[in-house]
């Protein structure tokens, strides 16, 4: 009995078989269409394709942005085109009612993975995810946080630099517009734009696609490139100036660093735990939550929608 996990990104759409273990049987990955019908033209061709040799029984989708506490609508996403979009009973449509379908926040779903079978550990947790955007979980006391109408722990739109940079949800100087993957390139293109002779290493790369992605900033930096390294800690600092923010409200047990730019490892890492202590409150005299990355790398979004999806599924009373 396996369970799909969709995880709809700003760049991609990733899709896991997930079975009873919590183990990727297979997996899909397609780039983000435009539009939200385009988005669920592809969950749904891919479902039919994976359902065809797997037994799936529920389906959990992980959305980039603030969903209903009913768990149907995208109520919105910055990065995504979602208004008020009731993607649960659309997809189920699509695919004549075959399986139940849930919906959750793509940060509270990576987050209940690290939680419940990564590197939570069943302990009070603050997660975020550094991707297109800047997502984050909160669970305490083995309850993921939600808030009165679904979208709390709605982290990356935490304000931190007056009259600051435009983010994607239409506000000024949001933690996001400092702290993702998207500021990492801007930073980057910044840095090439300027054409010293220290980016001469990251525009070679960058070249064969036309222009600088996050994803070429990590392949210069694991060669030892000084500029991405450079990058790479002070999207860190960033980073860790959030955390310590979060911290002062939450005081988790541990900090979990996941999505798609966390997978660079120390460069970044570095620079989280630099930027963190130095902006944590009492710093010295406190216990302080170790900053440690995601178990499940990015992949951590389809196994937490997978598991809630099949958790809910098995909660649902049986047809009689
Ligand atoms: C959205 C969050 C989402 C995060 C990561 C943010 O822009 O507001 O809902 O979790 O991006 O995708
Ligand atoms: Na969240
Ligand atoms: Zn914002």
């Amino acid at each position: 009995m396996h369970s799909l996990g969709v995880d709809i990104g700003g760049t991609k759409v990733a899709l896991g078989v997930i079975d009873a273990d919590g183990a990727i049987i297979e997996r899909r990955e397609y780039p983000t269409p435009g539009s939200p019908t385009g988005i669920d033209e592809v969950i749904v061709a891919a479902y039919r394709e994976l359902a065809e040799r797997h037994a799936i029984v529920s389906m959990g989708l992980a959305v980039p942005g603030l969903v209903s506490s009913d768990r149907e609508t995208v109520m919105f996403a910055p990065n995504v085109n979602y208004r008020n979009y009731p993607i649960a009973a659309r997809i189920r449509t699509l695919i004549d009612d075959e399986v139940p379908v849930l919906v959750e926040n793509d940060a509270n779903a990576a987050g209940w993975a690290e939680y419940a079978l990564g590197a939570g550990d069943g302990r009070d947790m603050l997660m975020l995810t550094i991707g297109t955007g800047v997502g984050g979980a909160v669970v305490l006391g083995g309850q993921v946080l939600r808030g009165a109408h679904g979208a709390g722990a709605e982290v990356g739109h935490l304000q931190i630099v007056d009259g600051g940079l435009t983010c994607g949800c239409g506000q000024q100087g949001c933690f996001e517009a400092y702290a993702s993957g998207t500021a990492l390139e801007r930073m980057a293109r910044e840095a090439v734009g300027r054409g010293s002779a220290a980016s001469a290493r990251l525009q070679a790369i960058a070249a064969v696609d036309g222009a600088v992605r996050g994803k070429h900033v990590a392949l210069a930096a694991a060669e030892g490139d000084t500029l991405s390294l450079d990058l790479l800690d002070r999207l860190g600092e960033w980073i860790g100036r959030g955390a310590a923010s979060l911290a002062a409200v939450l005081d988790p047990a541990v900090i979990v660093i996941g999505g798609g730019v966390s997978t660079v490892g120390d460069p970044l890492f570095t620079g989280i735990r630099r930027g963190f202590s130095r902006h944590l409150t009492g710093g010295e005299n406190r216990p302080v939550a170790p900053i440690i990355p995601a178990a499940f790398g990015n992949e951590a979004g389809i196994l937490g929608a997978a598991d809630l999806a099949r958790a809910a599924a098995n909660a649902a009373p049986a047809l009689a």
